[in-house]
This record gives C-alpha cells, structure tokens and sequence, in this order.
C-alpha cells in the first residue's frame, strides 16, 4: 500500500514491461524499512519530458533510466555527477531542491559485480571489452580507475571503438582493435555488444579466452546467452551474465536516493532466482 509519507520512484523506458527494477527496489526498500514505492513507466517515443514533468507533478522523486533514454535523461538533468558527464549517459535521476541531479551508476555497478560478487582482481590484468556502443562507454572510466594492465576495444565498426580509446586515453591504457586484430588471451572478456538480443556472438578469436578467462555478458536472459553459451564451450574458467550488474548498479542508484546501501546478496538471489 502507498501511504501519504510513501517517496515515489521508477524506472523509465520503452518498452519497460520487462524490467526487473521494480522487484529489485522493492526488495531493497523492504530491506532497509524505507517508506518508498517504486513503478514501472513506459514513455512512448517523444514522449520522454512529458512524462518526466508528470512524474515529478505527483511528488515523484528519483527515476532510474533505460533503453532507449539514458541520451534523453543526460541531456534534461540540471546537474551532472562526474561520472555521468564521462559516461554521456544517465541511468539516475533525482529531484533535489530546484535541480534534477543526473548520474550513471551503470559503470560502478559492473566493476562491484566483477570485483565484490566474482572476486576477480583488475589489476594488472588484460581486459577486452567488446562492443563500442552507449554500454561500452560508461564502463571504460571505472575499469581503468582499477589499473588493468591494458582495455582493449574491439567492436565491428572499429571507428566507433578508435573514437572511445581516444576519448579515455587520458584516464590509462586503453586501444582500439578490430575483431581480426585481436592479438593473445585475455584475462577478461566483457561483452557489451548488442549482440546478444539476436542470439549472435561477436566474431572474437577462440584464441582470446583461455580456461582462465572469465567472460562476462553485460545482457541476462532466462539460460545463458548466446555470447556465455559461446564461452562455455570454449572452457572459459567463468562465465557470468549482467544480473549482477543489474543488481549493483540498483544499489548505487538506492544510495543516492536514500543515502543508505542494501545488502545486494539476497536481492541478486531472488532476482536469480525469478530468472531461472
Ligand atoms: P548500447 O548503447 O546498448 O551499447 P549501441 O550504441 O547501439 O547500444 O551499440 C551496440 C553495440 O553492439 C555496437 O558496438 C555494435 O557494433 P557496431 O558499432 O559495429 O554497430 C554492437 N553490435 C550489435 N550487434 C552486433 C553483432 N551482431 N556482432 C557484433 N557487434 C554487434
């Protein structure tokens, strides 16, 4: 039930019917006793500021932002964490006072799922990201503030993968390759193409992943997709689907919001478990 003291949050996208968000936030607001609901919004195409402004009419206090408006949700926020302005996108918004504060909690999300729940260590080690898209972007920034050895970005078109490693040259070592070029085995393959939708894989040598690779896959389905079936024949030592991520980047975005952090171990086994 909604209260009257009950803070209202949810998430926005097109199509938005799938999104396990609501479960999550609620999972976590029961955790924590926080007096929140949280709703799912779909926004029809052009639709996006309209349903913004109605959103924060009724009282509306933070939304998280999905396919297709992390672009849309960058550009009307009034303020922008760091993280957000080097990502170009917004997956967090909140109504503070006069301003709507946007960030991007995608990022830190996977680099906790990577670090916290897997245990793997960055440091040090080789890393290929695969895809040069929205997703790929946000993730570059908070991989190499972890000192890998080296990212190196594969993606079809490899201009669009050039222009990123140019972008974040600054930050550490990080090129651009084509899917042909890529050269020796990988500590850490992250997949974060688009690929997976349509059930392909991204045209990678088998010869990147050896069984000490963990290949991770930014997208979740029910199963593995087709990217982590891929690897599991190949032996990779993990393989692990963007649940996780799912989960953390909730909890980043929960914490700005409330200023309390969940324990995400519970959420991610229920959200596991609706999944399977
Ligand atoms: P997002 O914001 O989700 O990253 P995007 O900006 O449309 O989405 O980027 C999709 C990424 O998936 C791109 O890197 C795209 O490669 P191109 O830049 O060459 O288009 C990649 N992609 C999509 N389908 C793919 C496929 N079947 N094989 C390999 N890469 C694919």
């Amino acid at each position: 039930m909604t209260g009257q003291g009950t803070d209202l949050y949810g998430v926005v996208g097109h199509p938005v019917g799938h999104s396990r968000s609501p479960l999550i936030h609620r999972l976590f607001a029961g955790q924590t006793g926080q007096d929140m609901d949280y709703v799912p919004i779909d926004a029809a195409p052009g639709q996006f500021e309209e349903v913004l402004a109605e959103f924060h009419r009724r009282g509306g206090r933070g939304l998280n932002i999905t396919l297709p408006y992390k672009g849309d949700a960058y550009r009307f926020a009034t303020r922008l964490t760091p993280r957000s302005e080097t990502a170009q996108a917004v997956n967090t918004l909140c109504w503070r006072d006069d301003e709507v504060l946007g960030d991007n909690t995608d990022g830190a999300g996977l680099v906790t799922d990577l670090t916290a729940n897997l245990g793997f260590t960055l440091s040090g080690r080789r890393v290929l990201l695969l895809g040069a898209g929205g997703a790929a972007r946000g993730a570059i920034a908070p991989l190499l503030e972890r000192s890998p050895a080296e990212v190196v970005i594969a993606n079809r078109t490899v201009s669009r993968a050039q222009d990123l490693a140019t972008r974040f040259s600054a930050l550490g070592p990080v090129s651009a390759a084509g899917f042909d070029d890529l050269e020796g085995v990988f500590d850490l393959v992250i997949n974060s193409t688009s690929a997976s939708l349509t059930g392909e894989v991204p045209p990678l040598p088998v010869t990147s992943v050896s069984t000490d690779t963990l290949c991770y896959d930014m997208m979740y389905q029910k199963g593995p997709t087709a990217f982590l079936a891929w690897a599991g024949m190949r032996g990779a030592c993990v393989i692990a689907d963007g649940t996780g991520m799912l989960v953390e980047q909730a909890a980043e975005s929960f914490f700005m919001w409330r200023g309390i952090r969940p324990d995400t171990g519970p959420v991610l086994r229920a959200v596991r478990s609706q999944l399977s």
